[in-house]
């Protein structure tokens, strides 16, 4: 089957090429792909991978083969799906019962795709941090996957929502999504912050220590600044910095994502859209940081 592979002087660092078809294992069904949503983690990770290595986690599309128990999806079942390894970008995958949520039919299977990685991770960092009602959050790199599900999800949650971006053009549609407050990196932000979800790392992260309420906390979620974070002092009042990983078996957390979807409590932006064979264009795009949330490529 076509699949996009690992090639350092492709456009992108992506081509077309050959994979061995998926075989599903008890608990697993087979998902004929139909859109597949690039994340900043697997494309940058794609870099560090052999010639012919398959990246990939998100995919919406259609169950081709059940589960040989019976238990979940049907056949034909519409489900959005996400791999625990890498190597999904491809026309067909394997994928666990727990990494996948059947899509409603009123909602589009493209946006469907957006949810695993970037939305259950601002989903589950957001939970780390406890309630919000009332709660100062500020939220960095808030125009990329990640930055608009947490920005839509903090505000859902009751929190004063601070969206951080990188310059002023970034900000645009944050205070539609929910954003109270939209700020170039951290100018203009003010102490007390109870919560943040930090996805840019670097000197950032360590201007943030000191804006931080007593009892404070950092979710690091990712260095998409890929700078280096030196503390000179972290002493002080009782503030917390933990380093956040989204973890497996997400699919009850897709569904509930969907739920909202359904409900119209939250929106999908796709920056970015085209044909699998453009994979380079979106990956330059999403690495020059040029789109405003998620890049989603068809299967076609
Ligand atoms: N820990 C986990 O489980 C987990 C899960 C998902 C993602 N992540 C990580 O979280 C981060 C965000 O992921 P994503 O998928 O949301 O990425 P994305 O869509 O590419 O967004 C990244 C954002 O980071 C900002 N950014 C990039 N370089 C920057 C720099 N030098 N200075 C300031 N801001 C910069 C950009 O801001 P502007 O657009 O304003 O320029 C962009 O909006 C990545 O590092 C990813 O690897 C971790």
């Amino acid at each position: 089957m076509r699949a996009l592979v690992v090639d350092p002087g492709a456009p992108g660092g992506l081509r077309f090429g050959e994979a061995p078809e998926p075989e599903a294992g008890p608990q697993q069904v087979l998902v004929e792909c139909r859109h597949l949503a690039l994340n900043f983690g697997d494309v940058n990770g794609a870099r560090n991978r052999p010639p012919g290595f398959v990246p990939g986690w998100d995919s919406s599309g259609v169950v081709v083969l059940a589960s040989a128990g019976g238990a979940g999806p049907a056949t034909g079942a519409r489900v959005v799906t996400t791999m625990g390894s890498q190597g999904g970008w491809a026309e067909r995958r394997a994928v666990d019962l727990d990494e996948l949520a059947v899509v409603p039919g009123e909602i589009d299977l493209a946006a469907a795709a957006t949810l695993p990685v970037a939305g259950v991770t601002a989903l589950r960092a957001l939970r780390r941090s406890g309630a919000l009602l009332g709660r100062r959050v500020l939220i960095t790199g808030a125009a990329g996957g990640v930055g608009r599900f947490a920005v839509q999800l903090a505000a859902l949650g009751g929190a004063h929502v601070i969206a951080s971006v990188g310059s002023e053009t970034r900000g645009t549609g944050l205070r539609e999504l929910g954003a109270n407050d939209v700020v170039v990196g951290l100018e203009g932000v003010t102490a007390p912050l109870h919560v943040v979800l930090d996805n840019v790392g670097g000197p950032q992260l360590v201007g943030i220590w000191p804006l931080l309420a007593e009892g404070g906390v950092v979710q690091c979620i990712g260095t998409a600044s890929q700078q280096a974070a030196t503390f000179t002092s972290l002493v002080g009042m009782r503030r917390t910095i933990e380093a956040f990983t989204k973890g497996p078996h997400s699919g009850e957390d897709i569904a509930y994502l969907l739920g909202l979807m359904q409900a119209g409590k939250l929106q999908v932006d796709i920056g970015w859209r085209g044909s699998w064979s453009r994979a380079g264009e979106a990956v330059d795009a999403l690495l020059g940081r040029r789109v405003a949330g998620k890049a989603v490529l068809d299967v076609d």
